[in-house]
């Protein structure tokens, strides 16, 4: 009763992706990749609800958290190749077959190795694996031609271990043991000493089919859903180029049926799909699909121009990964949907779990793709549905991403109308996050803000009001376009690398907005939401914040008792401590021209007769500043608040901190730090010894005094800088008439705006009147910021400390920062509420520069901080009034 199906009959419709050209309207993306230093080829995939675990070449099992991508630990114990990887059905074990010709069982919770099984014969390499649940056993497919199987409801167990049982408990955790020392398999030698607490098993002798196959056994599938088949059953895929049919009867496997395939194609991939439908990825390319129902081959497709090497099934569709280096996507009937060509390499390994369809390679890169669910709209972007209706199982990654590929570039009328698509993208978004939003109109010419609020529970006693929270954050950015070079992707596509997420305006300031925004909607959804939260996004933070003041000004009406204002839109001192921001300086901007009544003219003809403007302003901006970093504006350090005692011991954990952490030594920041340490005159003066130390020399000394006045040189004493000088015309054989050079000036307390504006504009003409030139000046104020002082003994703070600490087991640092936000201080005094200032990114975010990022461990920790920040308001309200 062996019929043997022969698969010459099935027609091969050859490449089918020529039937579908139309692009699917919700692409697959890749979420995130992870790439592996160690240069090894990923070669198994299996992934739990919690972790996706990845079997490498090295012989290293790695374990990555599914929500961060970050590694949580490395199993180690095989010696060679992890070749195969499966999960038990309540994902409390984690089987691996390997190289090295063992099989270990690994405990999902401790990521410990509990098993390790071995078979008396020579294997060679296991590839393949399964447990069956119902049996409680173990199925492995191998080099050497065979299947065997281990029992745990019938362990034997090898030699002793210490500290364990003897017998093996079974992954199941369920049976009672039988005990039973079989003949013949002590006399296996216990040369790993190194895994003292593993059990170490063997496989009975009674339990191996040594010619299952005439080829390499390269994967096994098991199912309890084969049609006509009662039971359990495996299936077999070889190098022989068949597939067998095998039943679990009575702890053994019987043969039942061989489907016949070309033994120059390789069985190497094996899925079944609920109607019986199994396919088959072999080498060279095809996929062949066989009806279970009648053992007929229906199909054989040509999917790939090299080897399928692995095969999954996702929802109705069929996924087929490839050594060409593809992964593509069919639908049900076997049309061509997609190719997913992102991988450099080989791609080896392949898994699903809820959100993701998972690939390996020999890139050395583990790759996330997002898997569209079925979207039922056939409008490829309908303006009401961007959350409701998202084709993404990560709604938040979703939104992000959509968002940064909006070039909303501040500053530049190229990007105007993208920059309105960018804030009307917000609007909906918080409209369909459950916010009543509006935009509000900007200065003329310049971008809109947008307005949302959620409105809290109201309290039951009707004496308590619910508070408001007014959080505060811009959805402009910084130009990409003069550093195209030196990012490793796309600035405007959302990139997710080993954790972070790459991109313009990730960090500064779309990232942290939005996770604000998702922990209100979670609040909501939760029915926790207790306080107002009224969010006021505005596009012009990055050109200062023109016409904010008046745009918010004419809305009164809409932030009404505002009791907090929250922002998160800088960053930690350095890569591992929280951080929470109670200052930032202001910021002057100013251009300075100086042009000659006539013309541009040839240097050659008329060099030497008259006043070069460039040449003249050169003397001005050289009249600015000294060589020592020391600003020559008279009464410049006037104002400057003097250091007290006070605020100095407010440096000192972040002094401990820096002298004792490793990690904010080798930040960028901390680097950083010594360039930017000018000898102020408002300074404590360092001492000679000190100034001379250069950078060239031995890294510095991690002295106190020194690290300190480091900090206070970047965050609490003013500057004055020169951006860059414009000319005229660009050609070196020409005077330029005109040149103009933009500075800033970031301002400290107590100095004034006004005051110092004033002081600039008097010193610049007076420098400019040493010189004699029949030239002239203009000055131009473009803009101005105050500094912020907020009080980091207040009431607020200590909340937010308080959910920074619940959230990373640690009290965050207080810092202020150098950089400037024009609205915060503005709004302290237009809502009469004080600001708190929760950065979320890390040091190495490269705000304004390339790669710029931010760590997904970080968004999601913010989320949670914002959720108990919000939750712990309503009891603070109730104490503290500004
Ligand atoms: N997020 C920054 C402010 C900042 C800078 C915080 C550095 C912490 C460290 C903000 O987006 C920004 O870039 N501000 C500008 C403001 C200016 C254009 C008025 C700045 O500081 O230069
Ligand atoms: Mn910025």
């Amino acid at each position: 009763m062996d019929f043997q199906h022969r698969a010459e009959s099935p027609f091969s419709i050859g490449n089918i992706s020529k039937l579908n050209g139309t692009k699917p309207l919700y692409p697959t993306r890749c979420v995130h990749t992870i790439s592996q230093e160690d240069e090894n080829s990923v070669l198994s995939l299996a992934a739990s609800r919690q972790y996706l675990f990845s079997g490498s070449q090295s012989s290293k099992i790695h374990v990555w958290d599914l929500q961060t991508f970050t590694l949580v630990a490395t199993l180690e114990g095989h010696r060679g190749s992890v070749l195969g990887l499966s999960i038990s059905k309540d994902q409390k074990w984690l089987f691996s077959c390997s190289g090295d010709g063992t099989i270990r069982v690994w405990d999902t919770g401790t990521l410990k190795c509990t098993y390790s099984i071995v078979s008396c014969h020579d294997v060679g390499d296991i590839f393949s694996i399964v447990y069956s649940e119902k049996s409680n056993t173990l199925f492995f497919g191998s080099q050497n031609t065979s299947i065997q199987w281990y029992s745990f409801d019938d362990p034997q167990t090898r030699g002793s271990t210490t500290g364990v049982p003897v017998l093996p408990i079974t992954p199941r955790n369920s049976q009672k043991l039988k005990f039973f020392e079989g003949p013949g398999m002590l006399e296996c030698e216990i040369t790993d000493n190194f895994d003292e607490d593993v059990i170490k098993c063997v496989v009975r002798e009674k339990n191996v089919h040594l010619n299952a196959h005439d080829g390499y056994v390269y994967c096994l599938l098991y199912s309890t859903e084969v049609p006509n088949i009662d039971g359990e059953v495996i299936i077999s895929g070889s190098g022989d180029g068949d597939v067998k049919i095998w039943i679990i009867i009575d702890g053994t496997l019987k043969y039942l049926q061989t489907l016949v395939g070309n033994s120059d194609k390789g069985v190497l991939s094996l899925a079944l799909s609920e109607d019986g439908y199994l396919f088959c990825g072999v080498q060279g390319g095809d996929v062949q699909i066989w009806d279970l129902e009648t053992y007929q081959m229906i199909r054989s497709v040509m999917a790939h121009s090299d080897d399928v090497l692995a095969v999954a099934l996702k929802g109705p569709g069929l996924v087929s990964a490839s050594a060409d280096g593809t992964t593509k996507i069919w639908s049900q009937g076997f049309e061509f949907r997609e190719s997913l060509d992102e991988h450099s390499g080989a791609v080896l390994a392949l898994t699903t779990t809820g959100n993701y369809l998972i690939t390996g390679s020999s890139d050395h890169s583990i790759k996330f793709w997002d898997l569209p669910s079925t979207v039922s709209s056939q409008e490829p972007f309908r303006r009401n549905s961007i959350v409701k209706e998202t084709p993404s199982n990560d709604t938040f990654l979703y939104v992000l991403e959509k968002w940064v590929a909006m070039r909303t570039v501040g500053g530049n009328p190229k990007y105007m109308e993208e920059c309105r698509r960018g804030a009307r993208f917000l609007k909906n978004v918080l409209q369909q996050l459950g916010a009543v939003s509006r935009m509000i109109p900007g200065e003329c010419g310049r971008n809109p803000l947008v307005y949302g609020k959620f409105t809290g529970k109201t309290s039951p006693d009707p004496s308590k009001k619910t508070p408001t929270v007014l959080i505060y954050g811009h959805y402009d950015v910084i130009s990409a376009e003069d550093e195209k070079q030196e990012w490793n992707s796309d600035p405007f596509k959302l990139t997710g690398k080993n954790g972070y997420l790459y991109g313009r305006g990730t960090s500064d300031n779309k990232g942290p907005i939005l996770s604000c925004i998702f922990a209100v909607n979670e609040l909501l959804n939760e029915g926790l939401l207790d306080v107002n939260v009224i969010f006021l996004i505005e596009g012009e933070e990055e050109s200062g914040s023109v016409g904010f003041f008046e745009g918010v000004n004419k809305h009164k009406e809409l932030f009404a008792d505002v009791d907090m204002i929250l922002l998160s839109n800088s960053y930690w001192l350095g890569e591992d401590v929280p951080c929470l921001t109670y200052g930032l300086r202001g910021v002057i901007h100013a251009s300075v021209t100086v042009s000659n009544p006539r013309a541009d003219m040839h240097s050659g003809v008329e060099g030497g007769a008259i006043s070069e403007p460039l040449i003249d302003l050169i003397h001005v901006l050289g009249k600015i500043v000294d060589n020592d970093k020391k600003i020559l504006i008279p009464g410049f350090y006037d104002n400057v608040r003097p250091v007290t005692d006070t605020e100095e011991r407010l440096y000192d954990p972040i002094i401990k901190w820096m002298q004792t952490s490793k990690e904010s030594q080798s930040s960028t920041r901390a680097q950083h730090s010594y360039l930017a340490s000018p000898t102020l005159s408002g300074a404590p003066k360092r001492s000679e010894k000190d100034n001379n130390t250069s950078l060239t020399k031995e890294p510095l000394a991690l002295d106190a005094e020194k690290l300190k006045y480091d900090l206070m040189a970047r965050w609490r004493y003013p500057t004055f800088t020169v951006h860059k000088i414009d000319v005229s015309i660009n050609n070196p054989t020409i005077i330029p008439r005109s040149a103009t050079a933009i500075v800033s000036m970031r301002v400290v307390p107590d100095q004034s705006i006004a005051e110092i504006c004033e002081q600039f504009k008097n010193h610049v003409r007076n420098a400019f009147e040493d010189n004699v030139s029949e030239n002239n000046i203009s000055i131009d104020i473009q803009s101005a910021s105050e500094y912020w002082l907020g009080n980091p003994q207040s009431e607020y703070f200590k909340a937010v400390e308080n959910a920074i600490e619940e959230e990373w087991n640690v009290k965050p640092l207080y810092i202020r920062e150098g950089g400037s936000i024009p609205a915060v201080r503005w709004l302290e005094k237009f809502c009469n509420a004080p600001a708190v200032h929760l950065p979320m990114g890390q040091a190495s975010d490269q705000a304004h520069l390339h790669n710029e990022r931010i760590r997904l461990r970080n968004i999601h920790a913010g989320r949670r901080i914002v959720k108990r920040l919000l939750q712990t308001l309503p009891v603070l309200a109730d104490r503290e009034k500004y």
